[in-house]
């Protein structure tokens, strides 16, 4: 809180006090139902006598601004309306009104105790800020030549940068396009949320992994989609569930993550590739193939994109530099048929005019300078490491409480939690211990899993993290 009463003012202090809480109710910044800081809590901040502040609370009291119980602390009055000069809008009203859904509840708490430095991170889905090729980039912004047009560039995309990516996804993905097939995004998300507004309606039903990182998405369930889930095996999901479930409910799109699937770090099989691009072609069911995480294979990785295997144009590619390079870029892509990316780029322009032409010079250096393989290989490495740090941790503390499949690549570890009777426990007792996870229900899975992801942290810091876990898990099994 900044503001302060003034002493030199004539206005006696506990009247300045009432005046401001006026002005921030009145301007909405503190809403009907919200609580004021405690008395003691106040004067404190403002370095007054406690009765200043109980004159002052009681001066808002008498103007039917607040309401005050004994136990529950001091409350903006439900229903102010008239009680104001000026009439200000009931923001709660609106605050519920949009079309968007908020995140789960549970992220947010999660998102919150991540700001805290004392935690350990399994939670958030990104590198960590060592892994991030800072110096590198810190050289491209001194010695190299800016020379980009400031203004409003193509919604598309920067085209230089998109040249650079369609020689990127040539080289290691072994898919041919060119720039006018490439819409830049702020990053994967972006691409998900264009594809989504433009190409499907209220009411259709998509098809999507179990667990996935699409289902953490309230974007699905804003649009009026109706989304079914599909269980992979180790080898991803059965080509046979898809048609049954096309059957059923005609599906309008079927969204993959095939290479070190978020959360479970499977692999979906050449045969099903196959079969999943012969159903797109009998149906007519386009593919959305989100691919962010396939150059952090530990070692060879030479899985084929669907998109490489695609002669048909039913795919559309999503990638981004957000698990291989840095989150904080926010660079993206879609890549797909024309007129799909034009109708993308039209959304996108009328979203934010396209991406910032900063982050798309850098990505653009950056891809295209001797950095770029030389710090893929150095990151596939170091996130072996840590995985390995990982499961010899689990194995050495939680041998029977945890199960899971160790991945070839990605930055994540599913763990089915064998007799875990209580989730929100479990949650509560690690935010204790000072560590945090994803629970595996938000990822649209039955309880019991968990996602930890092992690109956060360092080695040490993992160590710390897994036992935190152990004890979390431990307190939260007693009765
Ligand atoms: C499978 C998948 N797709 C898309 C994204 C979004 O990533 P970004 O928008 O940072 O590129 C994520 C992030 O965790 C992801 O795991």
């Amino acid at each position: 809180m900044e503001w302060k009463p003034n002493r030199d003012d004539q206005k006696p202090l506990y009247k300045q006090i009432a005046a401001y809480f006026e002005a921030e109710i009145s301007s909405g910044h503190l809403p009907p139902a919200s609580t004021l800081p405690s008395e003691r809590a106040l004067a404190a901040t403002y370095a007054v006598n406690r009765s200043t502040i109980v004159a002052a609370y009681a001066e808002l009291e008498s103007m039917g601004l607040v309401t005050r119980q004994k136990g529950s602390g001091t409350k903006v009055s439900s229903d102010i309306w008239g009680l104001l000069n000026k009439r200000m809008p009931n923001w709660n009203h609106y605050v519920e009104a949009g079309s968007v859904l908020p995140n789960f509840p549970i992220v947010q708490r999660l998102r919150e105790q991540s700001k805290d430095d004392r935690i350990i991170n399994f939670m958030s889905g990104e590198l960590s800020s060592d892994l991030f090729p800072t110096e590198q980039f810190q050289t491209i912004l001194s010695s190299h030549r800016f020379t980009e047009n400031l203004g409003y560039d193509e919604p598309q995309g920067n085209e230089r940068l998109r040249a650079v990516i369609a020689e990127h996804v040539q080289a290691y993905r072994n898919i041919q396009t060119d720039a006018s097939s490439i819409l830049i995004t702020s990053g994967a998300q972006q691409a998900l949320h264009l594809i989504v507004q433009g190409l499907l309606q209220q009411g259709d039903a998509v098809a999507i992994e179990d667990p996935s990182y699409c289902y953490t998405l309230p974007l699905f369930r804003s649009a009026g989609l109706h989304v079914h889930l599909v269980k992979p095996d180790n080898n991803g999901i059965r080509p046979a569930d898809l048609i049954e479930l096309h059957k059923k409910h005609r599906i309008r799109m079927i969204f993959l993550n095939p290479d070190f699937q978020n959360p479970t770090g499977t692999v979906l099989s050449l045969e099903r590739r196959k079969k999943i691009l012969d159903i797109s072609s009998e149906f007519g069911i386009p593919v959305i193939e989100d691919d962010p995480y396939s150059l952090t294979s530990a070692g060879e990785f030479n899985q084929p994109t669907l998109k490489s295997l695609d002669l048909n144009g039913n795919v559309l590619y999503i990638s981004s530099l957000s698990k291989i390079v840095a989150s904080g870029l926010r660079v993206g892509w879609v890549i797909g048929p024309h007129p799909v990316i034009q109708r993308l780029a039209d959304i996108k322009q009328q979203v934010d005019f396209g991406h910032s032409i900063f982050p798309q010079w850098v990505a653009k250096e950056f891809l295209d300078s001797a950095y770029f393989p030389h710090h893929i290989s150095l990151l596939r490495q170091k996130l072996e490491r840590r995985k390995q740090e990982m499961v010899t941790s689990l194995q050495a503390l939680l041998p029977e409480q945890v199960e899971y499949e160790t991945p070839q690549g990605g930055i994540h570890l599913w763990c089915k939690i064998n007799g875990l009777s209580n989730e929100n426990r479990l949650i509560e007792e690690a935010i204790k211990k000072g560590v945090i996870f994803t629970p595996g229900r938000i990822m649209g899975s039955e309880s019991g899993f968990v996602r930890f992801t092992y690109g956060r942290g360092n080695e040490q810091q993992i160590r710390e993290g897994i036992k935190r876990f152990k004890e979390a898990l431990i307190e939260s099994t007693m009765t």
